[in-house]
């Protein structure tokens, strides 16, 4: 099996960062004026963890393209990390939004297009009550809140590496021996998340039994498939025993489709139908303006207006002035009807076929120890030689710099990855042309390493 020879990695890596130091001088030119009014001279500071020195930035985009203030064009396989997965700038999306914006952006009151939104969220994921948020981590606090306010009990359950959005009480992993921490640089949490929190690798019923049985979890929150740490499949029957023993125990089950609704129009859920408690989702469902949902069974909806008092509905902790606002509504109905559609996961996914086959082509040519995953129009690659089973096999499995230098390779070349794995999302505006060239990188990239 061939071996990556790591010097030459390190020297690889640094002639990759000056070839793109060499092709965006008006991005750093940018960026060193962003950092005198910007901290880290970004909106965000996990924006610094692209593979170059600097972030690139955007002069426009389109579809599955965009290109940079040094002209530059680069297809986009991280599409906004699923913010944009519709593509850039669908035009259903747009026409919505130009004539929503004459007629009001925001007023704390409905328009009758959110019922057609509620409606058409029913259909697709199985769930008759929807509330809105506009970021999918308020949708998940907010199910949290509920949960445990219906239970009246105090902990979560998550699986170890998970990401729901920064909602505190997940920012939990377990050490080499098995003993929940928090999670590495856990900036500042409010509590030790061990106090709010159980978490247990996926895909391990027995420790999924063990936690639940002492009857002080009110929910258990999960990605049906984990993405957050590269994808990593549930065994077969898992989903089965999860929602066994959620109700054998009075706990309820909030599945997170925010990344999995790469699988189809209604996620895994309606995939591989699913019967989640509260169903969450955010990022494209309004092409790239901020909407979430979240959605819940008649039972959870009765259970809680028991226990609602409206007059303080407000300070409950479950609130957003701007959520439900009608730019996002209008954005989110015009998406759901004409562009997250069958067609367009028919098209997506046939062509992440192809893309995935590129990519296994050249792992085969080179007797590579790495696999390739897919989820519906998602796939990642992985420097591993078997599918990890579960959160902490995936974080060993993690090469910091092998990882940066094939996305720095990629960029130079006119190819956007995922920042945080080798994730590539695709869109219909994706053209086989931008697979095969993806192909063609990857194998350079590759040779480059063994060579
Ligand atoms: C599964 C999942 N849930 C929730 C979120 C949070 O989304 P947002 O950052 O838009 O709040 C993410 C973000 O990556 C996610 O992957």
């Amino acid at each position: 099996m061939p071996e990556i020879n790591r010097e030459k990695l390190t020297k690889l890596l640094q002639s990759e960062e000056q070839l793109f130091h060499k092709s965006h001088p008006k991005s750093y030119e940018l960026y060193q004026r962003a950092r005198k009014s910007l901290h880290g001279g970004v909106p965000m500071l996990w924006m610094i963890r692209w593979a170059g020195s600097f972030p690139v930035f955007v002069k426009e985009a389109k579809g599955a393209h965009f290109t940079d203030v040094d002209g530059n064009s680069y297809i986009d396989f991280c599409l906004g990390d699923t913010g944009a997965m519709t593509g850039h700038g669908p035009g259903a999306t747009i026409k919505a939004i130009n004539e929503q914006i004459e007629k009001g952006i925001t007023l704390m009151l409905p328009y009758e297009d959110v019922i057609s939104v509620g409606e058409e969220l029913q259909r697709r994921f199985g769930l008759p009550y929807w509330q809105f948020a506009l970021t999918a981590t308020d949708a998940n606090r907010f199910a949290l809140r509920m949960a445990r306010m219906i239970t009246e009990r105090p902990k979560v359950l998550v699986f170890n590496y998970c990401y729901h959005g920064s909602v505190d009480e997940t920012f939990i992993t377990l050490d080499e021996e098995g003993t929940a921490m928090s999670r590495a640089n856990n900036m500042g949490p409010q509590v030790d998340p061990r106090l709010t929190t159980k978490v247990i690798e996926f895909n391990d019923v027995a420790a999924l039994e063990t936690a639940l049985s002492a009857r002080d979890v009110a929910v258990v929150l999960a990605e049906p498939v984990m993405t957050n740490i590269g994808i990593i499949h549930p065994d077969p029957g898992y989903h089965d025993a999860l929602r066994e023993l959620t109700r054998k125990y009075g706990t309820y089950l909030i599945i997170d489709e925010t990344h999995t609704i790469c699988t189809g129009p209604g996620g895994y859920t309606a995939a591989h139908g699913l019967q989640p408690d509260f169903l969450t989702i955010g990022k494209p469902l309004a092409g790239g303006v901020p909407a979430a949902v979240y959605g819940f069974t008649e039972e959870v909806g009765q259970a809680f207006n028991e226990r609602l008092d409206v007059d303080d509905a407000d300070v409950g902790g479950i609130g957003g002035t701007l959520a439900g606002n009608a730019l996002s509504i209008a954005a989110m109905k015009a998406t759901l009807e004409n562009v997250l559609t069958e067609e367009f996961y028919a098209k997506a996914v046939k062509l992440q076929e192809t893309f995935t086959e590129g990519v296994e082509s050249v792992i085969r040519e080179f007797e590579l120890p790495w696999i390739v995953k897919r989820l519906g129009n998602r796939s990642e690659y992985w420097f591993r030689p078997t599918p990890p089973k579960n959160g902490g096999e995936a974080a060993a499995a993690i090469d910091h710099e092998l990882d940066r230098y094939m996305h720095l390779f990629a960029l130079n070349r006119g190819i956007l990855m995922t920042p945080f794995h080798n994730m590539a999302l695709i869109s219909p505006e994706t053209t086989q042309a931008d697979v095969d060239h993806h192909t063609k990188v990857f194998r350079e990239a590759v040779q480059s390493l063994l060579a």
